[in-house]
């Protein structure tokens, strides 16, 4: 944190979250909160909440939350320093001006540096592209049949045939040259001095979700190779953590993405209609991508090249989809390579119709691994149902992997109870999984000591976030060091200490965490809702005395197990049981 912490608060509580949240987001109220749609996934029923008395806003659909900061970090994009900044000015707050470490200053500067250089590069190749020296680049747009708004939408342009052109008007306009090297966009050497990244190519600027330029595409008019050339990642152009299209098709309000492999599919999709089409980045899909699409929704349509290659990163995607908790589904676009020329020649129509009818993902595997069996052999049969219940053992919840099996008995034509016992055998073997038992009802899911534990601290500090007044009986028994977990520890040091001081802010807490992960669970604390009964206040004394016994148990038992190695410990453990003794004998009053 570069600005004084007070100084922050201050801007913090001069600006209050309702109403600069109100100028983003349609809120309406209700009860003590306001909702709207979430700006960060599409929906169409608003879980996005925001808490005028907490000074925080959290999202139940897709758990995203936080202070106003992190409002608008999220939404603009911008380092909590620039968010201070907008909403000090806002206010009317003077900031101070160096805070800044020498070191912080010339990363930022040298990210904004870079961010200018390309904007600036993909406004000459967008004005190139009008040039009549571009007239080739443009011939070639409207030839793959991109209207005059697609091309503008994206800020398609056209690189010049002189391999020194750009650099040389971006020298003229006075960026140093180990700049527009760093940017990747010219490379210089001793033999051939300073030469252009792209010429005489039709140029695809990549933005950040934010409609800023990171890094470019550029590809040859024709069939020249190679045929897309790619900025390089720089501080600014991380591949793993981007998409093409994802600035459009955030707010696209599909209830899905479609998860394409070039930019021209990108771009074919969203001239058809389905704004809701990204890409990677001429590599393959990452983690970090997964992630960044399950900010907005948990529905995939895969709609990878039909050919070979494209199957295989396909394979690969529903892969990484799965471990990121996404559903993906698989449209099919046969006879057609890709959908640009799906569209091109059966139009959206047909491939809305694809969509509907995109094959589970799961499905897609199995006909793809079938392919290398030959099933009217019994030994071939065989071995490819052996190699379908080890693919089986991928889903550790029960629940999920009893249907899938069940479905894969009924569609291959297999014994149900084989095929199980087969999953079974494999899943011990090679201890993917645990042995499948058919749950008698519903999910029975047993929380170990350790969640249980961090499960008692999350409901007390939420409990403190909506009843401050519980402070005063709370710190007879409770201190911040029974709050084991790292999360809640820290959390709970900082609101004791707030509530001690008889000031309550829980947004000012979310300050004080640096990393956006931990932004959202500690704002999802503040918005959990207590499941307790709210009106009968005999129960909700003694569910709120359990919490308080389980913390303090938990905590015992903790240093108590650390008593050898850790002097604290002893006294903590000497404490815990005291104060355990006479919670148990006593009432804990909720007036
Ligand atoms: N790609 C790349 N370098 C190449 C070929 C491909 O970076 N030499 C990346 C590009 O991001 C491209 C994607 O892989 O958009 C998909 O490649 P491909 O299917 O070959 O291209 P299309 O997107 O179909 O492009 P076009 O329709 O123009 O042939
Ligand atoms: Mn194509």
């Amino acid at each position: 944190m570069y600005y004084p912490e007070e100084l922050v608060e201050e801007i913090r509580m001069k600006n209050d979250i309702v109403d600069v949240i109100s100028g983003y987001v349609r809120l309406q109220r209700r009860g003590s909160n306001h909702m709207g749609l979430c700006p960060f996934h599409n929906e169409k029923s608003p879980s996005f909440s925001v808490s005028q008395s907490k000074q925080m806003y959290y999202c139940f659909g897709c758990g995203t939350g936080g202070n106003v900061f992190t409002f608008l970090m999220k939404y603009e994009n911008a380092t909590f320093q620039e968010a201070v900044q907008t909403l000090a000015e806002r206010a009317g707050v003077n900031l101070p001006e160096v805070t800044y470490s020498e070191e912080m200053k010339q990363k930022e500067s040298r990210r904004t540096k870079l961010l200018a250089v390309n904007k600036e590069a993909a406004k000459y190749f967008y004005y190139l592209l009008r040039k009549q020296e571009g007239a080739q680049g443009l011939q070639y747009l409207r030839g793959r049949q991109l209207s005059e708004e697609t091309i503008k939408k994206f800020g398609l342009g056209y690189a010049s045939k002189y391999s020194d052109d750009l650099s040389r008007y971006l020298k003229h306009k006075g960026y140093p040259d180990e700049l527009l090297q760093e940017a990747g966009l010219c490379t210089i050497s001793e033999k051939y001095g300073i030469q252009d990244k792209f010429w005489n190519r039709v140029m695809f600027p990549i933005q950040d979700s934010n409609h800023r330029v990171i890094g470019f595409g550029g590809r040859v008019m024709g069939d020249g190779t190679p045929k897309y050339l790619n900025s390089p990642e720089t501080p600014v152009f991380d591949k793993s953590r981007n998409l093409y299209g994802l600035n459009f098709a955030r707010t696209s309000r599909a209830d899905n993405m479609i998860l394409c492999e070039g930019y021209m599919d990108v771009i074919a999709l969203h001239q058809a209609g389905f704004g809701q089409a990204v890409a990677s980045l001429g590599t393959a899909f990452t983690q970090g991508q997964a992630g960044l699409i399950h900010r907005y929704t948990e529905q995939v349509l895969l709609s990878y090249d039909s050919d070979g290659a494209g199957v295989k990163a396909a394979l690969r995607a529903i892969g990484i989809l799965r471990e990121a908790s996404l559903v993906g589904k698989v449209i099919h676009l046969e006879p057609y390579k890709d959908p640009d020329e799906l569209i091109k020649n059966l139009g959206a129509d047909e491939f809305r119709k694809r969509m509907a009818q995109a094959e589970n993902s799961f499905f897609f595997e199995l006909r793809i691994l079938e392919r290398e069996y030959d099933l009217s052999d019994p030994d071939g049969r065989t071995r490819f149902q052996m190699e379908a219940a080890r693919k089986l053992c991928v889903f550790s919840e029960a629940v999920e992997r009893e249907n899938y099996i069940e479905a894969v008995a009924e569609k291959y034509r297999i014994g149900y109870e084989d095929l199980r016992r087969l999953v079974g055998s494999h899943a011990a073997k090679e201890g993917l999984a645990k042995e499948v038992i058919r749950p008698r009802s519903g999910i029975q899911k047993k929380n170990t000591p350790g969640e249980n534990a961090e499960k008692a601290q999350r409901l007390l500090l939420t409990w403190l976030g909506e009843e401050p007044g519980l402070y005063k009986a709370v710190r007879n028994y409770i201190t911040p060091q029974d709050f084991t977990t790292e999360l809640c520890g820290q959390v709970a040091r900082w609101l004791f200490e707030a509530l001690e001081a008889g000031r309550f802010e829980p947004a000012a807490v979310i300050s004080q965490f640096e990393d956006e992960e931990q932004q959202r669970e500690v704002a999802a604390l503040f918005h959990a809702r207590l499941a307790a009964p709210a009106e009968d206040k005999k129960e909700r004394e003694k569910a709120f005395h359990d919490i308080l016994v389980r913390v303090k148990t938990n905590s015992y038992e903790y240093y108590s197990a650390r008593m050898g190695s850790d002097m604290e410990a002893l006294k903590r453990v000497i404490e815990g049981k005291k104060a355990l003794e006479e919670l148990k004998n006593t009432h804990i009053s909720l007036d």
